[in-house]
């Protein structure tokens, strides 16, 4: 643990918590909200750990003003939510349902209301069924109708949102759903995964034009990077190699297209005939400027050579004595700080974000209470080494918890809490955790103390 000192953040930081449409909202059927990849995955066999799918969630679609409320008692500045497509698209095309924008536009609204600035992510990974039928995101039309998404969102929002976020977590959305198949739409084909990769950063560049058709000036836009320093097992060549190839797979590709317009030549070379084709024109739109990005944090890849693991013949692996999170991810704080000052040295993208970092416990209600003193650990220690990035004079302006609440957490589905506040699933009731009065704290004295 680092040690505890005090720390104050510049006066215009950015203090809040994010969660995702899908993870959180539930009511999956209501108000012409139309099935998404998710509700499908959910029904297959196997697929999401005890069976959970995210049909009520937190409910957090009839709870909002509860849960604002929540945000005002954590004293959150900004809160980050994702749009559900099919709630605006149900059938991935045609009219917008009113219903749906209506029911963002009232969150926004209570959002001011209650003085917490809205940060939107258009794209949380529930992709319209509709649209999957269609080829989903092996179908560059897919981008086109994100950018529709994009569009009308921005005109009816756009008077309350100054924050946008096109995509969140390419690298999740094409290869844990395309490649690995641990997410919808759960397909195992490398070809496959980079061909929606390719497609999600043209809906990138698609929701930006879109955009900034709507935006006022002073808006921002950007998209949101899952990143994570990947470092070798041991100093031999293979092991050294075998790291800057993880890299290439998690961080360059997508950093390289966004911030070079160019995919990276090694990483070209490495998948071969499971290229995608690039039409002219692509990386142009992929590689259009952003105003800010935003970094997910989680932890660092220590990589070893595999050749049992092609074609990237790699292998992850947790540092014996490490301590981990109920993910069995390694607790690292450092690479938090060693993430944002290699983006800003390497790709200077401008203005940064971290529009996630946390960690799921094994947290117990007892007595009333839930006592995580290893998630206020792991939040102030990541905090520490944000701080440092910006003493160093990296363009960071603020941190959103991952997560708000504890909620449906993808293929593990209700296992693993990552909230500040907990969620008794059978009664919807919700419980700040220590963390959580911790943060509190921290957004009051807008800093860490003691
Ligand atoms: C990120 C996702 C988020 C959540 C956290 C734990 O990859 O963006 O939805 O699942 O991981």
């Amino acid at each position: 643990m680092a040690s505890r000192s005090t720390v104050i953040f510049p006066k215009d930081w950015i203090w809040g918590a994010a969660t995702a449409a899908y993870q959180v909202e539930g009511a999956t059927r209501e108000d012409g909200r139309g099935p998404s990849i998710w509700d499908t995955f959910c029904r297959v066999p196997g697929a999401i750990a005890n069976g959970d799918t995210g049909e009520i969630a937190c409910d957090h679609y009839h709870r909002t003003a509860g849960d604002i409320a929540l945000m005002r008692e954590l004293g959150l500045g900004a809160y980050r939510f994702s749009i559900s497509w099919p709630r605006i698209f149900p059938t991935g095309s045609g009219r917008p349902n009113a219903a749906g924008l209506d029911f963002y536009r009232r969150l926004v609204d209570d959002l001011h209301a209650a003085g917490i600035t809205p940060h939107v992510t258009l794209y949380h990974w529930d992709l319209p069924q509709a649209l999957q039928d269609q080829g989903g995101w092996e179908n560059r039309d897919t981008a086109r109708r994100f950018g529709e998404l994009a569009y009308t969102v921005a005109a009816a929002l756009g008077a309350g949102v100054h924050h946008w976020y096109t995509i969140n977590e390419p690298w999740v959305a094409s290869f844990l759903g395309h490649w690995m198949g641990q997410h919808a739409p759960g397909k195992r084909d490398l070809r496959v995964a980079l061909l929606a990769a390719h497609n999600l950063l043209l809906a990138h560049g698609e929701g930006l034009v879109a955009l900034r058709s709507e935006m006022r000036p002073g808006d921002a836009a950007g998209i949101v990077l899952n990143l994570a320093p990947c470092e070798p097992a041991t100093d031999s060549n293979a092991d050294l190699e075998a790291a800057h190839r993880a890299d290439g797979f998690v961080n360059r590709w997508f950093l390289d297209a966004l911030y070079r317009g160019a995919y990276p030549d090694d990483m070209v070379r490495l998948y071969g005939d499971a290229m995608p084709e690039v039409e002219a024109g692509d990386m142009a739109l992929i590689s259009q400027p952003t105003d800010l990005l935003g970094i997910n944090y989680y932890t660092r890849n220590v990589v070893a050579h595999d050749p049992a693991a092609p074609p990237l013949e790699t292998r992850r692996i947790v540092p014996v004595d490490a301590p981990v999170t109920a993910m069995g991810w390694e607790v690292y704080p450092r690479g938090i700080y060693q993430v944002l000052k290699r983006v800003h040295d390497d790709y200077a993208p401008g203005r940064m974000l971290i529009a996630e970092n946390g960690a799921a416990y094994d947290d117990s209600l007892v007595d009333g209470q839930v006592d995580d003193p290893e998630r206020e650990v792991f939040l102030h220690d990541h905090l520490l080494e944000v701080y440092r990035a910006i003493e160093e004079g990296v363009p960071v302006g603020g941190y959103f918890v991952w997560s708000l609440l504890d909620n449906f957490e993808w293929a593990w589905g209700y296992g693993k809490r990552f909230g500040i506040v907990y969620v008794d699933f059978a009664t919807q009731e919700r419980i700040i955790k220590r963390s959580g009065h911790w943060y509190g704290h921290v957004t009051r004295e807008h800093g860490i103390s003691g």
